[in-house]
């Protein structure tokens, strides 16, 4: 398999560690460039990360002596010594849009975290499972930018990876409505108790932005390209409460679900379609890919934080407790990773799947 050159703008942040780690074996990906604010540029990474490394794995050995680049100011630099590059920064939004396109008008395809073009119509936002054929706008959005090879794709947020998945092998039947209450670890914050004491013993009602994000995201990932464009999905309509518990990874949801009348699919019905559910991920065997990307647990206390986060090097999601509900058809609970399956790891899984079907150069 060929092998391609690699940056991470953001190096020194949360999900930057966790590229770091996730990419330091990668078979298909090599780390030639990283980069991160101008506060730590021109310092190695070892001495501008070492002192604020999250990671329970150590930082990767190649890694520590590279240089951090300054991500605004050497674009070009970069550039010019990567195929593509990952990104998750910590700017304003339309700080973080601009850099995005600039990356990609240096002909640098550009896979990111960060939220900032999620709803550009012709920007794909990917869960390889579930809507890889969104790629296929890239040359559209290529034409617009002027580029050859640079683009932008992005992946969705984190509250959204555990519901989303599961709810997407079930829109045949019908889905009318959808409440899902998500409760989400505090890494998704860039964070662990060390660094958020005040989060020890407690719960937060809010997270900025949160729900208007697991509200609206899943629209587009079930959306179509028309033209030059993706169009969002119309339907369901989807009802969310996202709170921050005190968990240091693993984003966890209950979600309620009602179907068309008369297309209610039975309880084994769900559960067989859960068991063979695969996608694009799985059908090339993408590196990154869950074997199964569904599991069902039968147990009543499960899927648990502790027991089932790690599940699949922590990029498969985990489901139990599916019944009857009172006021909606089904009720369930569900769980996946923040930071692999809803960060780093789905987008190391997106680029490989942009790298398997030639996107990459
Ligand atoms: N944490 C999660 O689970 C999660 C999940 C999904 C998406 N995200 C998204 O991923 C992005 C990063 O999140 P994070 O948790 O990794 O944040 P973080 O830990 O605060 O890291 C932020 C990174 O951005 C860099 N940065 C800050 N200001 C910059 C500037 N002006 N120019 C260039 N680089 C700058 C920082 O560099 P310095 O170290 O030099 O300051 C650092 O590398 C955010 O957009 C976030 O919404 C996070």
């Amino acid at each position: 398999m060929k092998q391609w050159n690699v940056g991470i703008i953001g190096a020194t942040g949360m999900v930057g560690q966790r590229f770091a780690t996730l990419l330091e074996n990668h078979p298909w990906f090599r780390v030639t460039a990283l980069a991160a604010s101008g506060r730590s540029a021109g310092k190695t990474y070892e001495e501008a990360a070492g002192s604020r490394w999250m990671m329970e794995r150590p930082m990767p050995e190649s890694m520590k002596d590279l240089v951090l680049y300054d991500a605004t100011k050497d674009i070009e630099t970069i550039a010019s010594q990567v195929d593509f590059v990952f990104c998750a920064v910590n700017m304003k939004k339309d700080e973080i849009r601009a850099l995005e396109e600039a990356y990609a008008k240096a002909e640098c395809p550009v896979v990111s975290n960060n939220s900032a073009h999620r709803h550009t119509p012709d920007v794909p936002m990917v869960v390889p499972e579930i809507n890889a054929d969104h790629i296929d706008i890239i040359p559209a959005q290529r034409k617009r930018l002027g580029t050859e090879k640079g683009f932008i794709a992005v992946k969705s947020n984190c509250s959204l990876q555990s519901y989303v998945p599961a709810l997407s092998p079930l829109r045949e039947f019908g889905l009318t409505k959808v409440l899902a209450c998500t409760y989400q670890a505090i890494s998704g914050a860039g964070k662990n108790f060390e660094t958020w004491p005040e989060m020890v013993d407690n719960l937060i009602p809010y997270i900025g932005g949160e729900e208007e994000k697991s509200e609206k995201e899943p629209l587009k990932l079930w959306g179509h390209i028309e033209g030059d464009r993706i169009v969002d999905t119309t339907t369901p309509s989807i009802t969310t409460q996202c709170l921050r518990v005190p968990v240091t990874d693993g984003h966890t949801a209950a979600v309620f679900m009602s179907f068309e009348e008369g297309k209610k699919p039975s309880i084994e019905t769900i559960k067989e379609i859960w068991a063979n559910y695969a996608g694009e991920a799985q059908r090339l065997e993408l590196p990154s890919a869950p074997k199964q990307f569904l599991h069902y647990f039968e147990e009543p206390d499960r899927p648990q934080i502790k027991t089932e986060r790690n599940l699949e090097n922590g990029m498969a999601v985990s489901i139990g407790r599916l019944r009857e509900d009172t006021q909606y058809d089904y009720k369930f609970v569900c769980m996946s990773h923040n930071t692999l399956r809803g960060a780093a790891g789905g987008a190391v899984l997106l680029a490989e799947l942009l790298a398997a079907k030639g996107y990459m150069g």
